[in-house]
This record gives structure tokens, sequence and C-alpha cells, in this order.
């Protein structure tokens, strides 16, 4: 039986995270938690606890709900982020991953912070929400839409689950046109989205993701651009990047250092993207 293109890119994404260098990359640098941080100008690019915290609360300024409304979050990993929005944002926040072990992590570490009333986890994959219509005042992704094997898809179901009036934010990566960066950038996006799993950065050109959620019926839309904001932990990432890279290079092991390699090339053809913030309101 041939499986069809979205099961085999859940499957491409398996492997990734379940990796050793993702599992104790994200694990041991970056206490589990998978985004990016948001620097203030003069913060130093190793403050990563302080810098993801940051991001974190830029987001929920940027959701702007009260106290108690309920919130997705669409590809939640361990829950950190969650957590972050429950805590010091007072959100019910739902988190979706198609990540098992994921999920699992998600469970215990709100368990032991005392937040299972506050978080709620389930494994489900945001192409299909394991839930009804309107169910939520809020949604946010962070850092996952690049994974999406169909993202209009994906947009037609935030919207189905949000209620009229909603609000959706997505912290997510653009690409630059390809006839207006060079050949070898071009190629070092491709390899990373293709081994990362990542097909949609591939078609997010700047822009699209705006168009998109027009035609999904989001009104109110706004984006804001935070790549200089985020660029410090890149150019460390870079650093870190450098000697597993090196070592996968000389020994032909380069694929067991997918995320070394990303680091080493998005920091080296940063001009390829963008990092941004898009806002929307859910018309229902
Ligand atoms: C870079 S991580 C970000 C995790 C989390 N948002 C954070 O900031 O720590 C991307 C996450 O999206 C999840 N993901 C990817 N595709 C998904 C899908 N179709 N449905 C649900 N989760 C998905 C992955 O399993 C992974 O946990």
């Amino acid at each position: 039986m041939s499986l069809a293109p979205e099961d085999v890119n859940l499957q491409k994404i398996w492997r990734y995270y379940d990796r050793g260098e993702s599992r104790i990359g994200y694990r041991y640098i970056l206490g589990g938690t998978k985004h990016f941080g948001y620097y203030e100008p003069g913060q130093t690019r190793w403050a990563f606890a302080a810098a993801m915290r940051q991001m974190e609360d830029r987001l929920g300024r940027e959701l702007g709900l009260g106290a108690g409304a309920r919130v997705l979050d669409a590809g939640c990993g361990v829950g950190n982020v969650a957590r972050a929005m429950a805590v010091r944002h007072g959100l019910d926040v739902t988190g979706v991953d198609i990540l098992d072990f994921n999920i699992a992590e998600a469970a215990r570490r709100s368990g032991k912070a005392r937040l299972s009333g506050r978080t709620h986890f389930r494994v489900g994959d945001y192409h299909h929400l394991p839930f009804p219509d309107d169910s939520f005042d809020g949604l946010y992704t962070m850092e996952t839409f690049v994974h999406s094997a169909d993202p209009k898809a994906a947009l037609a179901e935030f919207g189905r689950v949000l209620k009229p009036g909603g609000k959706l934010v997505m912290f997510e990566y653009s690409r630059t046109p390809d006839d207006q960066v060079s050949a070898e950038a071009n190629a070092a996006m491709q390899r990373v989205c293709d081994e990362a799993a990542m097909p949609a950065w591939l078609m997010l050109y700047h822009g699209v993701l705006d168009e998109m959620l027009g035609d999904a019926g989001f009104t109110n839309r706004q984006s804001v651009d935070i790549t200089a904001n985020m660029m410090p932990m890149a150019s460390a990432f870079y650093l870190i990047g450098k000697f597993p890279f090196w070592v996968g290079r000389v020994t032909g092991l380069e694929y067991k250092v997918v995320n070394a390699m990303s680091a080493r090339m998005m920091f080296r053809y940063k001009e390829a993207w963008r990092y941004g913030i898009h806002t929307a309101v859910n018309t229902g």
C-alpha cells in the first residue's frame, strides 16, 4: 500500500524529531522548547532562556486575550509555550502535536508544574483537528507551519475551530523569492527543508501566508518582520553547529547532523528567509 504525500511528510517529521541529535539538542540546549528567542538590542546572543521567554511574552501580547480565554497551540511540542501562556498570560491552553512522545512529555511537565487544569494536551494533526467548530477564542502556531504538507487545509481548520472574531497568531518563517538570492542559497533552502521535513517553507514566499489567510476568510491581517530580533540566536546556533557539522562532513555522516547543517545554512544564507509574526481575526 502506498502512502499519501501528507503521510510521507508526517513520517519524515517523526524521523526528524525522533533522531538523537534533535532530542539531545533541544533538550539540553533549549530545555525542550523548540523556538527561537526574541532579543532586545544589545542583549547577548547566549541569553537563550531570557530570549525565549521574551518571544513567548510577545506571543501573549499579540493574542491579547483575557484571563481564562480558550486557546489552541497547534504544534505544541512539549508544551513549554502552552505553560507560559497559562502562567504568564492567564490562558486556558490546549496543545496538539502529531508526536505522541511530545504529548506524553507535555502532560508530564504540566502535571509536575501543577498546571494540568489549565493546559491540556492531545495527539493530533493540525490539518484534521479533533475539535468541534467554534471551540477556541484564540489559536497560535510557534514555528511549526513550515512542516505543513497542505497549508491551505490547515488554515481552513484553524478557521473552523476558532470562534467568529477569534484571534489567530502565527510566528513563522517565510522564503525570499528564488530569483532574488544566489543558486547556493536556494540549494541550501531546498536541502534544509528536505532534511527537516519542511515542505511549506519552500512555498511560503514572503507575503504568501498573508494572502492565504485572506483567502481563508481571515481579516485584520498584519505581519511584522522580527528577523533582526531572533538573529542573535541564529548566529549562536551557527557557532554551536560548526564542530558537529564538520565531523559529519569528514565522516560522511552529515545526514546525522541535520540541525547542525540547518544552523550553518540558515545563518550563512540569511538573505534567503525571514521570520515574522502574522496576526488575523477569524470571520467565522
Ligand atoms: C519546531 S517544533 C515547535 C514546538 C513548539 N511550538 C515550541 O515552540 O516549542 C514544531 C512542532 O510541530 C509539530 N508538528 C509538525 N507538524 C504537525 C502537524 N501537522 N500537526 C501537529 N503538530 C505538528 C512537531 O511535531 C513539533 O513538535
